[in-house]
C-alpha cells in the first residue's frame, strides 16, 4: 500500500485520525489543492474511499508535482537513478549532497525555467534529485533563495532511508489511475473544477501563531494574510454550492478570526480545535503539544476532541 514518500513541512500524518472523521460518507469528486506529501490523499486511497471518483491533486511547487508525474510515468527509471544517488551519499555524504543540490538539481532547474519542455530523461533526473534532497536535507524543508535556487543545508542523519523501491512502485501505480489528474496550479483553480457533491481538503501553509513565528517558509512568495482571507472566502463559496469542505489551519489569531465567527457557522462551516499529536519546539518551553483547527461542512460522526 502506498504511503507518502516525502517528509513535508506541515505533513498531516499526525492528524489523520481526526481528519478521517470529517470525510463525507459519499462524494462524487475529490480535490487536494495543497498536496505536499499527500498524507490525506494516500490515506483515502488506503481506506478505499476513492474508487470511481475523479481526483485532482495540485500544488504550486512545480518540483513537487514534477516528481509525482515522473513516478507515475517512469517509476523504474526514478528508482534506478535514486539508488545511484543513495550510493553516492553513502560514500561521502556532504560532498555528494552539495554537488547534487548545486550542480545537478539547481542547474537543471535553472535551465528549465525558460519554459522549454523537459525530456523524459531530465524529468527523471529532477525527480530522483528532489527525493534524494528531501530525504537528506535539514528536516525535509523545501526552501529557496531569492533567485529560486533550492538552498536547504544537509540534515544530520546517520543512515537516511533514501530509496524505498516498493513504496515508490506502489505510489507510481496509484497515480497511473486515469481518474487522477496532477497539476501545478494555485489552489483557487479547484473552485471551478469541483461539482456540487465534490469533497475538497484544503491544507494551506498555516497562519503564523505569532508575528515572529516563521511558519510560512513553504514557497518563495509565502502565503499572506490576504491569501488566508481569499481561501476562507473560497471555502464559504464552495460550502454554499453544497461542496463538502474540510480545511486545516493553526489555532492562530488570524485563523480564529476567519473561521470561528457566527457568520461562518451560519454558512454551515464548523471550526473545531483538535489535539495534534505533533510537538513543536520553542526556545522558551522546549517541546509542547499543540492544537490545530479543523473547519468542515461535514457532520461528524464522533466528537472531534
Ligand atoms: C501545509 S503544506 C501541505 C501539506 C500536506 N497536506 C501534507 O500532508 O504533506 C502546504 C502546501 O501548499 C503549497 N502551496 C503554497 N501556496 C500555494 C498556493 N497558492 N496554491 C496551491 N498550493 C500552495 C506548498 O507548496 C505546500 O506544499
Amino acid at each position: 500500500m502506498a504511503v507518502p514518500f516525502l517528509k513535508w513541512a506541515g505533513g498531516k500524518r499526525q492528524l489523520l485520525p481526526q481528519i478521517r472523521r470529517c470525510v463525507p460518507a459519499r462524494f462524487g469528486a475529490y480535490a487536494e489543492p495543497f498536496l505536499g506529501s499527500g498524507a490525506v490523499f494516500f490515506d483515502l486511497v488506503r481506506q478505499g474511499r476513492l474508487p470511481g471518483v475523479p481526483v485532482r491533486l495540485s500544488d504550486t511547487n512545480a518540483d513537487l508535482i514534477g516528481t509525482y508525474e515522473a513516478l507515475r510515468d517512469d517509476v523504474e527509471a526514478v528508482i534506478t537513478r535514486l539508488m545511484h544517488l543513495a550510493r553516492g551519499h553513502a560514500r561521502d555524504a556532504a560532498r555528494h549532497y552539495y554537488e547534487v543540490r548545486d550542480v545537478q538539481f539547481n542547474r537543471i532547474r535553472a535551465g528549465a525555467a525558460g519554459g522549454a519542455a523537459l525530456s523524459s530523461h531530465t524529468r527523471v533526473d529532477l525527480a530522483a534529485a528532489f527525493i534524494y534532497l528531501n530525504r537528506t536535507c535539514y528536516n525535509g524543508l523545501y526552501r529557496t533563495n531569492a533567485l529560486g535556487a533550492f538552498n536547504t543545508p544537509m540534515g544530520r542523519y546517520v543512515r537516511p532511508r533514501i530509496c524505498d523501491p516498493d513504496n515508490l512502485r506502489a505510489v507510481g501505480q496509484v497515480l497511473q489511475h486515469p481518474r487522477i489528474t496532477l497539476t501545478t496550479t494555485d489552489y483557487r483553480e479547484v473552485g471551478t473544477w469541483l461539482p456540487a457533491d465534490g469533497f475538497v481538503y484544503f491544507d494551506p501553509p498555516y497562519a503564523p501563531l505569532s508575528r515572529t513565528a516563521h511558519f510560512r517558509a513553504y514557497t518563495a512568495a509565502g502565503f499572506s494574510d490576504d491569501e488566508q482571507r481569499r481561501l476562507r472566502d473560497l471555502a464559504l463559496g464552495l460550502a454554499a454550492r453544497q461542496v463538502h469542505v474540510l480545511l486545516s489551519n493553526s489555532v492562530s489569531p488570524l485563523a480564529r478570526a476567519l473561521y470561528e465567527s457566527a457568520d461562518v457557522r451560519r454558512s454551515g462551516l464548523r471550526a473545531c480545535r483538535v489535539p495534534a499529536r505533533r510537538a513543536i519546539s520553542t526556545r522558551v518551553t522546549g517541546r509542547v503539544g499543540v492544537k490545530e483547527l479543523l473547519v468542515t461542512t461535514v457532520p461528524r460522526r464522533h466528537p472531534l476532541t
